[in-house]
């Protein structure tokens, strides 16, 4: 039997190395669509490269979706791609809506048009709930986004449903918490606490500069994450589902279990500096995942306290490498 044939979008970000990683564990031929950029950044694919497809294509480009879809004829398409950092939508809100509002419907309408029995995964995100109007969240909950981003992500995800309802198109929204892993970018709270941690461990730098430590999120597991966007692919029938850990904690508990975890006192290294507040803020999120688990089977193997020290020791064993 031939292998079946996926697509990702975003591939060279942190879900799209892990869901790699699992669609290659699942014998998928695996097609990595990269946008072009004058240096050529795969860390965190390098180890995967030679197993998988690379071509070059945009969100923004309109044929370059098409052609791509044409020539590899994908069973799925996974897009992960997106401009996912919650400040930069306030500094670069119409660049944040072309990739990742328009993007969506640009993948959307290429399947459309070329391969309409295509399995389609949308990278969908809490950050829709934002000003939470019930606790916890659910896929039923509606959304009040926060940040130009969460505005770009609820367009992504009703033009998912849309496309769904009106072409018949196998289209899912995944509605994901906050997932991180070592290889999650260092703008991003979990990462930038435990990359210092391990910084401050050995006197490479002495303070931590953080926004607002109340804010509280649903923390998981990147690893555990890509698993369940495989799950939604693999079923009867099209639908939405919401992923999480069903626990919240705070930036504040985050810097506490992080700096223990080196032998470290959190209070004596982190400084509040507005400079890293935002415009407006999420300040609590918490979904509950019972559809995931009743429907998918799917359910997260790694809690906060062992994501966060697995962060922090990866942290330090690569600092410990390089020196
Ligand atoms: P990430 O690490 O920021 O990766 C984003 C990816 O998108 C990168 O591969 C990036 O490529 C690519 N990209 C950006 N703009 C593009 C464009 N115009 N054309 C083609 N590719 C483009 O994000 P992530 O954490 O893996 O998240 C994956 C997806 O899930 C994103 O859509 C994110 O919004 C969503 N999401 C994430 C979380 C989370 O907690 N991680 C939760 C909910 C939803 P370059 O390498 O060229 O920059
Ligand atoms: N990044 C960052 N830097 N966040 C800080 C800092 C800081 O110095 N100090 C406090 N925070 C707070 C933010 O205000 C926010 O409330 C929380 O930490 C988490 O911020 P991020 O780690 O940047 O993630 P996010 O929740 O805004 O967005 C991530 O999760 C979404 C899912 O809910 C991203 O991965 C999005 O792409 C994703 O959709």
């Amino acid at each position: 039997m031939s292998k079946r044939i996926a697509l990702i979008t975003g591939i060279t970000g942190q879900d799209g190395s892990y869901l790699t990683e699992f669609l290659l564990s699942k014998d998928y031929r695996v097609v990595g669509m990269v946008r072009r950029t004058s240096t050529v950044n795969f860390d965190r694919i390098a180890h995967i490269q030679e197993a998988i497809d690379i071509v070059q294509g945009d969100l923004l480009d309109q044929s370059s979706l098409m052609d791509i879809i044409r020539e590899y004829q994908p069973d799925e398409i996974y897009n992960l791609a997106a401009q996912s950092f919650v400040p930069t939508s306030f500094s670069q809100p119409v660049l944040t809506g072309e990739f990742t509002a328009l993007g969506v419907t640009r993948v959307l309408d290429a399947i459309r048009h070329v391969k309409p029995d295509t399995r389609f995964y949308q990278a969908s995100s809490s950050e829709m709930f934002g000003k939470v109007v019930e606790v916890p969240q659910r896929e039923t909950t509606p959304f009040h986004p926060r940040s130009p981003y969460g505005v770009a992500k609820v367009y992504g995800h009703w033009i998912t449903v849309n496309y769904r309802e009106s072409y018949n198109l196998f289209a899912c929204s995944g509605i994901l918490f906050n997932h991180e892993s070592e290889r999650r970018g260092l703008e991003f709270v979990t990462h930038k606490v435990t990359h210092a941690v391990a910084r401050i461990k050995y006197g490479l730098q002495r303070e931590l500069r953080l926004g607002n430590l109340e804010a509280r999120r649903d923390w998981g597991f990147a690893g555990d994450y890509v698993r369940g966007m495989w799950l939604m692919l693999q079923q009867d029938k099209p639908d939405d589902y919401l992923l999480a850990t069903g626990e919240t904690h705070s930036v504040r508990e985050l810097c506490e279990v992080a700096f223990q975890r080196a032998g470290l006192n959190w209070s004596d290294h982190v400084i509040v500096d507005s400079k890293h507040y935002r415009p407006a803020e999420v300040d609590l999120l918490i979904g509950d995942p019972s559809k995931a688990k009743r429907v998918l089977g799917w359910q997260p193997e790694v809690n906060f306290q062992q994501l966060i020290e697995m962060m922090v020791d990866a942290d330090i064993a690569a600092l410990q490498r390089s020196k």
